[in-house]
C-alpha cells in the first residue's frame, strides 16, 4: 500500500496536497512518500529477520542521494552498477561493507574505486572481469572480495528486455562452466571468494522462478563444497514486482517464506537487491495537461514526455493516471502523450481518462522505480524535480534542472566563430 490517497476529492501524498507541491515546484516532477519508502523496506527486511541477511537497495531504480540515504538509514546497504552510484552511494552515507558491485561490464578504473572505498564484494560476471580484478588489486596490494554471478537458466516470465537469468541473456557465468571459473579463482592470490550471486529479472509476479533458480544454485554451492570452496554470501538478486494494473505479486512476506524454505539449512548471508518493489508505488510523477485535441482519436498533451518516465514507450508499461483533483468524473477514452516530436511519446494509448482540460493536474502513479533515473534530456528538456514527502513537510530533493545545466560542459570551437 501506498500514501497517494484522496481526501475530498484532492490527491494527497502523506499530509501534502499534490497540488500545492505542483504550486510550489512547477510540473512535472516526482514526488515520493517518505512512509511508503520507510514501511515497504520494514517489510521487506523484517520478512528476513530471522535470518542474517543485508537488504540492498537497487541504486539504478531510484538513485537519489536521499533516497539511498533513507534506506540505509534503516539499516539497508547499496546494490551498484556503476562507479556513479558508487560516488552516490558513498555520498549518501551508505556504509562501504554494505554496498554489493554488480554490472557486466565494470571498467578497470571503477573496480579500483570500488576497492579502494571498502566495498563488500563485486559480482562478477565473466573470466576476463575476474582477470582485471586480480591485476587491480594486486597493483593495490590486497585481496579482492568477489562473488561470482551465475546464470542459472531460468525463465523468470516476465518482459524480455529486463529478463536476465537465461542462458541467451548477456548475465552472469553460465551455470555449467562456474565450477571451473571458481576454482581458477581460488587459486588467484589477490581474489578472496566470498560468495555466490544470481539475479534473474525484474517484475517478476510469481515465486516460483526465484525457487528455481534458488534450487540450482544451492546443487552448484554444495558442488564447491565438494572441491573445497566454501562461501560465506549468498545474493539472490532482485526481481520482486510491483502491481501496476492488476497484477498479484506475491508479497515480500510470501517471497521471504519461499526462499527460506528453499535455503533449508544452509549456511551464509543472505544479500538482497530489491529495487522496484521498495520504491514504485512510492513514487509518482505528476504532470499538467497542456492542451487536449480531438480529431479521429482523443488526446490529452501533457507536459511530461518520455524523456521524463521511458516505460511506457521502452516495455509498453502500464502506469495508472488519475486526475489530481476530482478523480470520479465522466470519462473518455485517450492517449496521453508528451510533447516529444515523436510518435512513440506516450505515457498512456487508448485509455478510459477522465475528461480533464489544460492546466489540470495528473498524476502517473507507480513511476518511483526507474522513473527519474531511467529519464534524458531528450529534445533538450530540463530534468524535472524530485520532492521527498514526509508527513506534512516536503523536500526538494534534486532541483529542477536548467537551461544552463542542459549545455553544461558543452563549448564551440573557435574556428566555428562567433555567430549572430
Ligand atoms: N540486482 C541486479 C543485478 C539487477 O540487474 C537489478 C535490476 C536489480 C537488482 C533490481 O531489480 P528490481 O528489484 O528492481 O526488479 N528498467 C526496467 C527494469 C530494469 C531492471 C534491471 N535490473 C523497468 O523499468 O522495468
Amino acid at each position: 500500500m501506498h500514501d497517494f490517497q484522496y481526501k475530498n476529492d484532492t490527491l494527497y501524498c502523506e499530509d501534502i496536497a499534490v497540488s500545492a507541491v505542483a504550486e510550489a515546484v512547477g510540473t512535472p516532477f516526482y514526488l515520493y512518500s517518505a512512509a511508503t519508502l520507510t514501511r515497504h523496506f520494514a517489510a521487506f527486511d523484517q520478512a528476513f529477520a530471522d535470518i542474517p541477511h543485508i537488504t540492498c537497495f537497487a541504486a539504478k531504480s531510484c538513485a537519489n542521494i536521499a533516497i539511498l540515504r533513507l534506506f540505509a538509514g534503516l539499516g539497508g546497504g547499496t546494490d551498484i552498477v556503476s562507479g556513479g552510484e558508487l560516488f552516490r552511494a558513498r555520498t549518501a552515507g551508505v556504509d562501504p561493507g554494505k554496498i554489493v558491485y554488480s554490472g557486466v561490464g565494470k571498467t578497470a578504473a571503477e573496480i579500483r574505486t570500488a576497492l579502494e572505498s571498502g566495498i563488500l564484494m563485486l559480482n562478477v560476471e565473466s573470466e576476463q572481469e575476474l582477470a582485471v580484478i586480480q591485476t587491480v588489486a594486486a597493483g593495490m596490494g590486497l585481496k579482492a572480495p568477489v562473488s561470482f554471478r551465475v546464470n542459472p537458466d531460468v525463465d523468470p516470465k516476465t518482459h524480455a528486455y529486463i529478463s536476465t537469468g537465461l542462458a541467451k541473456n548477456k548475465f552472469g557465468i553460465p551455470i555449467g562452466d562456474a565450477l571451473r571459473v571458481y576454482l581458477a579463482a581460488s587459486k588467484m592470490a589477490n581474489i578472496a571468494i566470498k560468495g555466490v550471486s544470481c539475479h534473474i529479472g525484474s517484475q517478476l509476479t510469481l515465486v516460483s522462478p526465484f525457487v528455481e533458480s534458488l534450487a540450482k544454485v544451492k546443487g552448484f554451492i554444495a558442488h564447491l563444497a565438494e572441491q573445497g570452496i566454501g562461501i560465506t554470501h549468498l545474493d539472490l538478486g532482485g526481481g520482486l514486482g510491483i502491481r501496476y494494473n492488476g497484477e498479484e505479486p506475491p508479497l515480500p512476506s510470501e517471497y521471504a517464506r519461499a526462499i527460506k524454505q528453499e535455503l533449508g539449512s544452509l549456511h551464509c548471508t543472505l544479500i538482497l537487491e530489491p529495487g522496484r518493489v521498495l520504491v514504485g508505488n512510492a513514487g509518482a510523477l505528476v504532470t499538467r495537461v497542456l492542451y487536449t485535441k480531438e480529431g479521429l482519436k482523443k488526446f490529452i498533451i501533457v507536459d511530461a514526455g518520455m524523456n521524463d518516465l521511458a516505460r511506457p514507450s521502452l516495455y509498453d508499461a502500464f502506469h495508472h493516471i488519475q486526475a489530481v483533483e476530482r478523480p470520479n468524473r465522466e470519462q473518455a477514452v485517450a492517449d496521453v502523450v508528451g510533447p516529444i516530436c515523436e510518435t512513440g511519446d506516450f505515457l498512456a494509448r487508448e485509455r478510459p481518462m477522465p475528461k480533464v482540460e489544460a492546466d489540470e493536474l495528473l498524476a502517473v502513479m507507480s513511476a518511483g522505480a526507474y522513473g527519474f533515473s531511467m529519464s534524458s534530456n531528450y529534445n533538450s528538456r530540463p530534468r524535472v524535480a524530485e520532492v521527498l514527502v514526509h508527513g506534512d513537510a516536503f523536500h526538494v530533493i534534486r532541483a529542477r534542472e536548467t537551461y544552463e545545466t542542459l549545455i553544461q560542459g558543452e563549448s564551440i570551437p573557435e574556428f566555428l566563430g562567433k555567430g549572430a
